[in-house]
């Protein structure tokens, strides 16, 4: 009874810091993003918001994992080029995309779930809403739906007339990363190694294919031995390069702060992962938000609107493509 009311109190709190925490957030979303406003389709696609959570919320009811694969678009697509839908656009005989670079290939999925919801959106508001916006309010909504925080979506980006293999080959961090090279893999986006710890915590959520995390299973002294040989028996060492593991051993189709005390005790599944918590810079953050999920969701919604905020296209730039995977 005690305990439940200590609860209680508890959540209450954490609504108050929410709340105060949404008003900082929509100042940063006006100030520092003022050429995007999450009133943008305010008059011209009023039911876009709509479409969207409903579209998403049937998404994940069918495949939680859904919610995963649409967030890591996001990051994929404002990694390279901004966020500009640049990864959605198919390969052509002609166009080499952002889908077949080492990042991607085999590995991104999600795509059908964006060109229903475009569909759906180009029904209700035709040649109005971008492929970039449906893509950053999909992500938010899927965090949602599987238990994380929410943000502002600031709203106007166009989409891309190109996309950048090469961009997405290089800039897109790799699972075999030290700390150091995260750390400037995010600078080189506008981001801190802090917002780089807070959303390396989307992998709260999701699974890796083996060929991903195999080295560190089998070859990594940082890692807890029970639970790499766990890991091995879904995944040789050689053969089976797609056989998935869940990035949070207990939760992976919930949004919650698992992934932190997975890495206190060295069960982080990616090298990058266990790097945030290997003796370097980021150890305190990560012993942080291990200890306190409201603090990570906070530190995750705002860096979520720093990362779907990089340089978008905006006013007469690129395009509103009408089908997300090819250029109009
Ligand atoms: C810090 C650098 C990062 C690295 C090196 C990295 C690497 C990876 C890798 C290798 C996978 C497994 C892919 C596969 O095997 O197919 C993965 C999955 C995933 N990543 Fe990251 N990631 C990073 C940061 C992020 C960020 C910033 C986000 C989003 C905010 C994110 C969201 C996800 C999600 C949700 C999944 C699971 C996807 C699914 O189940 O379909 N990652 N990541
Ligand atoms: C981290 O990796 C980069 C390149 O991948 C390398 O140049 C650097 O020496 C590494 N740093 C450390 C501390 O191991
Ligand atoms: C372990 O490391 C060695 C030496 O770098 C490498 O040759 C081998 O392929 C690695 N094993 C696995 C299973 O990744």
């Amino acid at each position: 009874m005690q305990d439940t009311h200590h609860i209680q109190q508890n959540r209450m709190g954490i609504r108050v810091k929410l709340f105060a925490f949404s008003f900082q957030v929509i100042l940063l979303v006006c100030s520092a993003q003022a050429q995007l406003s999450p009133r943008f389709y305010w008059r011209s696609c009023p039911s876009l918001e709509k479409i969207v959570k409903n579209a998403m919320a049937e998404a994940v009811q069918k495949e939680t994992r859904i919610a995963a694969s649409i967030l890591r678009l996001l990051f994929h697509d404002c990694f390279v080029n901004g966020c500009d839908g640049s990864l959605l656009l198919d390969d052509t005989p002609t166009f080499a995309g952002e889908k077949n670079a080492l990042p991607n290939a085999n590995s991104v999925r999600g795509f059908s779930v964006i060109d229903n919801i475009k569909s759906q959106v180009e029904a209700a508001c035709p040649r109005t809403v971008s492929c970039a916006d449906i893509l950053a309010l999909a992500a938010r909504d899927g965090t949602v739906l599987v238990g994380g925080p929410s943000w502002p979506v600031g709203l106007g980006r166009r989409d891309a007339r190109t996309a950048s293999l090469r961009g997405a080959n290089s800039q897109i961090p790799s699972p075999l990363s030290n700390l150091s090279a995260l750390i400037s893999a995010f600078a080189a986006k506008g981001l801190s190694a802090n917002d780089m710890t807070a959303l390396s915590g989307a992998h709260t959520i999701g699974f890796a294919r083996c060929t991903t995390f195999r080295n560190r299973i089998y070859n990594e002294t940082n890692i807890n031995a029970a639970f790499a040989s766990t890991r091995r028996a879904n995944c040789a060492a050689s053969g089976g390069d797609n056989n998935l593991a869940p990035l949070d051993l207990h939760t992976p189709n919930r949004f919650d702060n698992k992934y932190y005390k997975n890495l206190l005790t060295q069960r982080g599944l990616l090298h990058s992962d266990q790097e945030l918590f290997n003796g370097g810079s980021e150890d305190p953050l990560v012993r942080r938000y291990s200890k306190n999920y409201a603090i990570f969701a906070h530190d995750f919604a705002a860096a979520m609107v720093k990362m779907s905020t990089i340089s978008p296209l905006t006013g007469a730039n690129g395009e509103i493509r009408i089908n997300c995977r090819k250029v109009n």
